[in-house]
């Protein structure tokens, strides 16, 4: 009697960990195939296979790609005349042999830019000529060398600030506003068949976007290409206003665009709310009881972070004829900048995959949401 109830035991376990290995979750690109892409940020680590479950897990769940650092101007044109494209080739080669969108992440940015891109051979600012120069010849050099392999580019990244005046970046500064025109124009010289686009945080808030609306409306009036404008999406469990974002997604498609979501995460940890943005530049200082959940993230902010993913999936699914890639920033929580930005130490919770590359709550809860829709 004992030993077949140890039997029984031991097959009911046998049967569980079979069925829950066997329980295979649908990729999260295919439940929203005929909406829009769904995208990641990967980096090398993942691309070069350092971490073996990476490659198989991308895969399955993503079909856009976007390399997180790897073609910022710091990493890919260093020093003047000297451009590395070792780390972004290997992202595209991986992109390429997924039948994945590789997206290009970024052209002209006011960060992570080298401080000698802005001065002469003396030391002093550069002339607007000079710059102008400098940044046709990064746009040429690394559009035209992913060209064809790149379905669109991140053409210039936060030109505004969240009251929606205009960034006053070394790129305006000496070149004057015209700058982004330029951006755009060398661009599609470089690469007439890649998609463009303007990419920004905040700009689904209203302020934001009446500084952005302008700068679209001069790029068209110019007649040049824009294809979109991105929304990077770095959001919070009580921020942005749903109904905020649903009237700025209608107010970008009303200009004749498609919207990107290019940076999509939901921060779970108490964060002051002058760093509620994405500016590299800004830190806070590490508090202990901003950082409460080390040992791991209660079952009721996961339920919270699930409503919130589900309200704004919700949300994107209305607006899905004009949406066409919503892409995650980073592929599972492990990987998120938001662990090290605004504070660094903390341990956040803010995508739909845990550290162990397993779904959460807030998964299920977008799958549904797309299946309602
Ligand atoms: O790779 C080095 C490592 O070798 C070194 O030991 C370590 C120590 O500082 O730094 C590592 O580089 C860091 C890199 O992330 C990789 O982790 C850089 O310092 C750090 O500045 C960099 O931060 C990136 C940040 O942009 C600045 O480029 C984040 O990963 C990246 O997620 C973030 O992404 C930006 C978007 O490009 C634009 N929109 C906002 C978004 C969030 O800030």
């Amino acid at each position: 009697m004992r030993k077949n109830c140890i039997f029984s035991l031991f097959f009911a376990t046998i049967m569980l960990v079979f069925v829950s290995c066997n329980r295979e979750t649908p990729g999260l690109k295919d439940v929203f195939e005929k909406d829009f892409l769904i995208g990641t940020a990967i980096n090398p680590y993942q691309v070069l296979g350092k971490d073996a479950r990476a490659k198989p897990f991308i895969v399955k769940n993503f079909n856009s790609v976007t390399a997180e650092n790897e073609m910022k101007w710091e990493r890919i044109h260093p020093k003047p005349g000297v451009y590395d494209f070792a780390l972004a080739d290997s992202a595209v080669a991986f992109a390429q042999k997924n039948h994945m969108s590789m997206i290009g992440h970024v052209l002209v940015w006011h960060s992570q830019t080298p401080d000698w891109v802005f001065l002469d051979s003396l030391g002093k600012p550069a002339t607007r000529d000079a710059l102008l120069a400098r940044m046709k010849d990064h746009i040429f050099t690394v559009v035209g060398h992913f060209k064809g392999k790149v379905k669109g580019w991140d053409v210039v990244n936060e030109a505004v600030n969240d009251d929606g005046t205009i960034r006053k970046s070394k790129w305006y500064q000496i070149i004057g506003e015209d700058y982004i025109e330029k951006a755009f124009e060398y661009a599609h010289e470089a690469d007439p068949d890649a998609e463009l686009y303007y990419n920004d945080y905040n700009n689904e808030q209203r302020a934001k976007r009446e500084g952005v609306v302008p700068i679209i409306k001069a790029l068209q009036k110019s007649g040049l290409r824009i294809d979109a404008v991105g929304i990077q999406g770095h959001w919070h469990l009580d921020e942005p206003d749903l109904n905020e974002l649903d009237e700025s997604l209608s107010s970008y498609a009303a200009l004749g665009l498609k919207i990107v979501i290019t940076e999509m995460e939901v921060n779970v940890l108490p964060t002051p709310p002058e760093v509620y943005g994405a500016d590299v530049q800004q830190q806070a200082k590490y508090l202990e009881e901003l950082n409460p959940y080390k040992n791991g993230c209660p079952d009721s902010v996961e339920t919270h972070l699930a409503n919130r993913y589900s309200d704004l999936f919700s949300v994107f699914m209305k607006h899905k004829k004009d949406i066409t890639r919503v892409t995650f920033w980073g592929i599972n929580d492990g990987y998120s900048w938001k662990n090290n930005w605004p504070i660094v130490g903390r341990t956040n919770y803010p995508l739909l995959f845990d550290r162990n590359y397993q779904p959460k709550p807030a998964f299920y809860s977008v799958i549904k949401t797309a299946k309602e829709k």
